[in-house]
């Protein structure tokens, strides 16, 4: 595996790789690289010639009073993990090479990025037009045929896809699945802040989860009803402390709050436990005869409305 950090060195590996008619893969990252971003680098190594992981501390999506400083750094681990999974690229740019001075654009997309993580009060858009702002740069650079991300950030993988449709962007977006630890615990690098304590309260998130599939399988449709369910079982099991951001029955592509669960759905959580933010989501499926049509490739037709 070869690392570059500069657009010109990669973009001269590449033109190669595409003029041997190779098909590319690229796995955007921040590094720290667990079994989550593994299985993508996986997906990628077995559907892709060659697969690019990109390695950028994007400090854009940054929110106000998040530490970018303290965003953990571990490119030695990271070029072996990579390269252990058959990456055939890594791409480690300086913080200037993909903003340089004078930098003044910016990619929004409306909506789907102003609710749930994005709610107005957390002004948490601005760390998606971040998201998409560097996404939308690495697919130019890249110029991948497909990009993978995981089904965990389910509202990043939304925007993605819209501002693919939008733009006409060429790349096929692959969602993969969530990666848990044993417990049922979504991976995320933020669960080493977790005590003991915390962690066994975390679980809640994916028994909430959980237990919204099983009632939805017992019938009830009503998304207000689940919803209620599921924020009283998660004020069962977390602390005075801890908070719930937001628990919701929405729509996969566009995230609106669903009000019966009759097609494919997607159950969503954030939560603080102690001052860890996690975040968690399950696909539910109304039981039908008809097949599954959660995305996993582009959902959206380009130019199509939501
Ligand atoms: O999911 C992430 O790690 C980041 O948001 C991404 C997609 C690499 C963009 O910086």
């Amino acid at each position: 595996m070869n690392t570059v950090t500069s657009i010109a060195e990669l973009r001269a590996e590449l033109d190669a790789a595409r003029a041997a008619g190779l098909g590319v893969g690229v796995v955007p990252t921040m590094g720290a690289l667990h079994e989550g971003h593994l299985s993508l680098i996986d997906r990628s190594v077995a559907e892709c010639d060659l697969t690019v992981v990109t390695v950028f501390v994007n400090p854009t999506q940054f929110r106000p009073g998040e530490d970018l400083d303290a965003y953990p750094r571990r490119l030695a681990d990271d070029t072996a993990l990579a390269s252990e999974r058959g990456a055939d690229l890594l791409f480690v740019p300086a913080v200037e090479e993909i903003y340089p001075p004078g930098f003044a654009t910016s990619v929004a997309v409306r909506g789907i990025t102003e609710r749930l993580c994005g709610d107005a009060t957390r002004r948490g858009h601005e760390h998606f037009d971040g998201v998409t702002t560097v996404v939308a740069k690495l697919f130019n650079i890249v110029q991948p045929d497909r990009a993978y991300f995981g089904q965990k950030d389910a509202q990043q993988v939304a925007a993605i896809r819209r501002m693919v449709a939008d733009l006409n962007f060429r790349v096929r977006i692959e969602t993969c699945p969530t990666v848990r630890e044993a417990d049922g615990l979504a991976l995320s690098s933020r669960n080493a802040y977790l005590s003991a304590d915390q962690r066994e309260r975390a679980t809640a998130l994916v028994d909430a989860l959980r237990a919204t599939q099983s009632e939805l399988s017992d019938g009830v449709r009503d998304g207000a009803t689940l919803t209620q369910s599921a924020l009283r079982r998660l004020a069962d099991r977390l602390a005075p402390d801890d908070t719930v951001e937001y628990f919701e029955i929405v729509d996969p592509c566009s995230l609106e709050t669903v009000e019966s669960v009759d097609r494919p759905a997607l159950a969503v959580v954030a939560a603080r436990v102690g001052s860890t933010r996690l975040i968690d989501n399950f696909p539910l499926e109304p039981k039908t005869d008809r097949p599954s049509a959660i995305p996993t490739t582009n959902p959206i037709p380009q130019g199509a409305a939501i």
